[in-house]
């Protein structure tokens, strides 16, 4: 029999979600769930917005996963990749090099105030990551302390899902599963306000965690290579804020006792809190800080680590073995890099930090009604995330909150992605205040549906 291709092709067009659950394991997903909710199809994007197979519409509310910034299919970076396209679309780091990567280390190391003055880069967050605790690791080796090989995190903290980013993530749902794969490490207090008892403030709750780190720190620096932490806002975290001051505790005490600090500003970094980087907010600055997310305004996998010329400097050697010898086929990709650059082009040409601030503004009030609702605990904002809680007595009649609202959302044309009880937006910088508006209502709308479900 012959095949009619043409009217095959077609048709299988048609399915798309069909297909994908047939040959695509997705990621963060028990697959069996998607049994009873649906995957869906995304055909194009413009701006704030997402389209799907079926014509429908969806506000992206949390940037694609907290990458986006400046909307997508976005004319100046698509313009810059086109660009650099025609030029060379990628060659290996080791041994050459290329404009992208070198003005892209340079701005970046600009923007630090030469503080952290080397760039090395990989494709996903977790690798950065990695790639951070290797060198902390292998600098105090380098040094004479092989001792100092332990890693300190917070409660609730996540920097990804590879086994070393894994083994400092403190969310049992994503570890616990592949704990015995995985090296042991400290966890400390969290700083996250929402444990502020009654008359105590951010600060003082941020004061109390670091003063469980310096017990540890005291006790244990001598086997502590690093601590991580994820400045202002551990987003993983169910957007568990805390306040600057925290920073600065732990700055003083990593220097004091003589351990890296790794700030891991792949969520909060590139503008998100307010800052470039988070760090700002305290006037620090890490031995390490890794991006990626919006690094490439969400639109290619790229993602680094920045740190000091003291760690560089340890490496630099007549010793190949004293090399930090660590690689992925893709670093530094160029095209990554030139949408990363003209990322960075779009935030100092429309002055986004400036901007921002007058978004987050616009947030805030449009999410004013967050503040009286009686269904609500902890509405919260840092820059360009604003975040709040549904109490548990407001829960327990409501089946299956976060998959619940994130499905009414659809209906209601925003896409939101609920972590437990928090209810949070995170969107792209390039947002309209109508769309803000839409966001809002839109949130509002579907928490009063889920509300009234049972
Ligand atoms: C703070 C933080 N670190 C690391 C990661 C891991 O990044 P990736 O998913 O690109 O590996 C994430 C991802 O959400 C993150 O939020």
């Amino acid at each position: 029999m012959m095949l009619d291709l043409k009217k095959t092709r077609s048709n299988l067009d048609e399915d798309w979600a069909k297909r994908s659950l047939a040959a695509v394991w997705h990621p963060c997903t028990q697959m069996k769930q998607h049994e009873f909710s649906p995957l869906v199809a995304i055909s194009h994007g413009k701006g704030s917005w997402l389209y799907d197979t079926e014509g429908r519409a969806f506000l992206d509310c949390i940037s694609s996963w907290w990458t986006n910034l400046f909307g997508h299919s976005n004319s100046k970076i698509n313009q810059a990749i086109h660009a650099q396209l025609e030029k060379i679309e990628h060659v290996m780091l080791a041994g050459f090099t290329h404009q992208p990567v070198i003005e892209l280390s340079e701005r970046l190391i600009e923007l630090t105030n030469q503080n952290l003055g080397h760039a090395f880069y990989a494709s996903d967050g977790a690798s950065a990551i990695e790639i951070a605790m290797k060198m902390s690791h292998h600098y105090w080796k380098i040094s004479g302390q092989e001792k100092k090989n332990g890693f300190v995190c917070l409660k609730n903290s996540y920097h990804g899902e590879t086994m070393g980013a894994l083994a400092v993530t403190d969310i049992p749902l994503f570890k616990e599963a592949y704990g015995s794969l995985l090296q042991e490490t400290w966890v400390v207090m969290s700083p996250d306000a929402r444990q502020a008892k009654d008359g105590q403030s951010p600060e003082d709750v941020a004061q109390q965690a670091a003063q469980e780190l310096e017990l540890l720190l005291q006790k244990e620096h001598r086997h502590i290579a690093a601590v991580l932490i994820e400045p202002l806002v551990q987003c993983a975290g169910r957007m568990g804020m805390h306040s600057a001051t925290y920073l600065k505790l732990v700055k003083k005490l990593c220097t004091q006792y003589e351990v890296h600090l790794i700030a891991d500003e792949i969520a909060v970094g590139c503008g998100r809190t307010g800052r470039f980087f988070a760090c700002e907010h305290a006037g620090i600055w890490p031995d390490f800080l890794t991006l990626s997310k919006g690094i490439s305004g969400g639109y290619l996998p790229l993602s680094l680590c920045l740190s000091t010329n003291a760690i560089y400097s340890a490496f630099y050697s007549e010793n190949v073995g004293q090399a930090f010898l660590h690689s992925h086929s893709y670093t530094g990709n160029p095209l990554a890099c030139s949408a990363a650059l003209a990322a960075l082009t779009i935030f100092s040409d429309e002055q986004i930090l400036e901007k921002n601030l007058a978004s987050a503004n616009n947030i805030a009030s449009l999410f004013s009604w967050t503040k009286e609702d009686q269904r609500i605990e902890f509405s919260r904002q840092q820059g360009m995330i604003y975040a709040f809680d549904i109490k548990k007595s407001a829960l327990h009649h409501i089946p299956e909150f976060a998959r619940n609202l994130f499905q009414e959302g659809l209906k209601q044309q925003v896409l939101i992605r609920p972590i437990g009880n928090t209810v949070y937006v995170m969107p792209p910088y390039s947002m309209s205040y109508e769309e803000h508006k839409i966001m809002s209502l839109g949130i509002q709308r579907s928490l009063d549906l889920v509300s009234s479900m049972n």
